[in-house]
């Protein structure tokens, strides 16, 4: 199954830059609070698909909310940011759970599935007025966009990406480097951090890395003992000979960006 923008009527009015730090009021933004609570219940249904992405959504949610407020955004466009969070890979329901757990390199079929997840994600939010009007869609849309123009779907670059989407993406990376996946082992907080850092500028905006520097320390000390408990948690040995989620000697070069 391939999607693009050219499927389903009106995702591109939908997601029309509309980035919450412009014409939209901020009184206007609030996003009721049951609003958040069934993002965090979606994250956590799309996170259930795979037992090595356990809490990937919430610690997405966490960390965007934690950077957008680093960068001095409100209150209310920082909890925008962790509802986009929530549901960022929402549109990984229509990717075949073979692909998303497979344990080696993806064919580049494979890719072009895994990388349809943007746009069916912020299909599936479109028909919630509220979700396109604070940009919360597209959010979702612009995830995987970079900050050079080599991300996807639609290779915009620089400021061109919406605010909330380069914040998600530093984010997602960081909390996609920290977990094990079937393909690699999960990287220390160090070296993670030295990632993102490398990657300023090319992949990511440079404002949001220098708050990830920022908050680098209790970002770490939340990764460490700060996580909500809810679902079994892969990184004790218990529940990750439940889960069948292995541990493979050395990173293969499988992208993180997925
Ligand atoms: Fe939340
Ligand atoms: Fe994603």
């Amino acid at each position: 199954m391939y999607l693009d923008h050219a499927d389903g009527p009106d995702l591109d009015r939908r997601t029309k830059r509309c980035d919450f730090a412009s014409r939209v009021s901020e009184s206007a933004l609030c996003l009721p609070h049951m609003v958040h609570q069934l993002a965090e219940s979606l994250g956590w249904a799309i996170d259930a698909k795979d037992p090595c992405t356990w809490s990937h959504s919430e610690d997405v949610a966490h960390v965007s909310r934690r950077l957008a407020l680093a960068m001095g955004l409100s209150r209310d466009m920082a909890e925008i940011v962790h509802v986009a969070g929530h549901l960022h890979d929402m549109g990984k329901i229509g990717v075949p759970d073979m692909v998303l757990a497979k344990p080696s390199g993806l064919t580049s079929e494979e890719w072009a599935m895994v990388r349809t997840h943007p746009v069916v994600g912020a299909r599936i939010v479109s028909p919630i007025a509220r979700m396109n009007e604070t940009g919360v869609t597209g959010m979702i849309l612009s995830h995987h966009e970079r900050y050079d123009g080599q991300g996807y779907p639609d290779g915009i670059c620089g400021e061109n990406i919406p605010l909330g989407a380069r914040v998600i993406a530093v984010a997602d990376s960081l909390s996609a480097m920290l977990q094990r996946r079937p393909y690699r082992q999960g990287m220390p907080f160090e070296k993670a951090h030295d990632e993102i850092v490398r990657c300023r500028e090319t992949q990511f905006d440079p404002q949001v890395v220098d708050a990830f520097t920022m908050i680098a320390q209790p970002l770490e000390a939340y990764f460490k003992k700060g996580r909500p408990s809810r679902g079994a948690d892969p990184e004790t040995p218990h529940a990750r000979q439940a889960s069948g989620c292995q541990t493979m000697s050395g990173n293969t070069p499988r992208d993180l960006q997925e």
